[in-house]
């Protein structure tokens, strides 16, 4: 089974605005930022770039994990929409995401995602339980959501860890898993603080004790993938998609082959 993996695509910079916030919201700051700083705009030539090539790849799912958007407005989300329809089409519910903390950015933003892109989180519509789905594979997909409205970028886990756990243990599947924020950090990389997610460490133990194969997150704008001193997985990060391209995968068996670099872009 092959899996594509980008993240932190960011559509709609031209179209974010404060999308009813108000004038002390932090999406007044984060407007400000995009505005004044034409570096954090992403480049729509890139994205259709990484657009076309995912088109043209084989692949049986396509994992985005997190930051479609900026600022997590609905004409942002439009935009983010109109991009990925294609791909959509190509493989109908085999487009998952999970959302980022820009897709989050304040209360106004939550429920967005999931209204716009209702069919690309095709196991739990209504969020309840723990959000998964198994491929004719035998593959368990799971999505571990963390990101959620805060004035700075930290994520929390919205499960309940022991759940997750014996979930995972009980299902006797190999699990491929996704969310926004890494779990556990290359050498050399320190975790800022504002940007860190809650638990961190007891998550990272979950990739340790359960079937885990591979990890896919976003949100630090570079690219890795490193097997951790501690578990039997790949930890993937493809948040430097718009500048590095992004991963595919191959699952065999009940493991992971070591990720391919999807780099040059075309
Ligand atoms: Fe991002």
């Amino acid at each position: 089974m092959k899996i594509l993996h980008l993240s932190d695509l960011h559509f709609g910079a031209n179209q974010a605005g404060l999308g009813g916030a108000g004038p002390f919201s932090k999406r007044l700051l984060g407007l400000s930022n995009l505005k004044l700083n034409p570096k954090r705009k992403p480049d729509p030539r890139v994205q259709e770039a990484i657009i076309n090539q995912a088109l043209a790849l084989d692949w049986d799912y396509l994992i985005l994990s997190g930051d479609l958007t900026h600022l997590g407005t609905k004409p942002e989300l439009d935009e983010a929409r109109t991009r990925l329809e294609p791909l959509i089409k190509k493989a109908p519910g085999r487009l998952l995401l999970t959302a980022g903390n820009h897709d989050r950015y304040v209360l106004q933003s939550l429920g967005l995602l999931e209204k716009t892109f209702g069919d690309c989180f095709p196991f739990n519509q209504n969020r309840v339980g723990i959000p998964h789905l198994i491929t004719e594979e035998g593959w368990l997909i799971a999505e571990l959501p963390m990101a959620r409205p805060a004035w700075g970028a930290k994520g929390q886990v919205q499960l309940e860890y022991n759940e997750v756990k014996e979930f995972f243990l009980g299902a006797n599947l190999p699990v491929l898993l996704y969310g926004h924020y890494p779990l556990v950090w290359p050498a050399g990389f320190r975790e800022p603080f504002t940007h860190s997610l809650w638990a961190r460490e007891q998550w990272a133990q979950l990739c340790e004790l359960a079937p885990v194969a591979a990890y896919l997150h976003g949100h630090v704008h570079q690219n890795w993938a490193f097997e951790p001193p501690k578990g039997n997985y790949w930890a993937v990060n493809a948040g430097g998609s718009l500048w590095s391209g992004g991963y595919l995968l191959t699952l065999a068996s009940n493991r992971c082959l070591p990720p391919q670099p999807l780099w040059p872009l075309a």
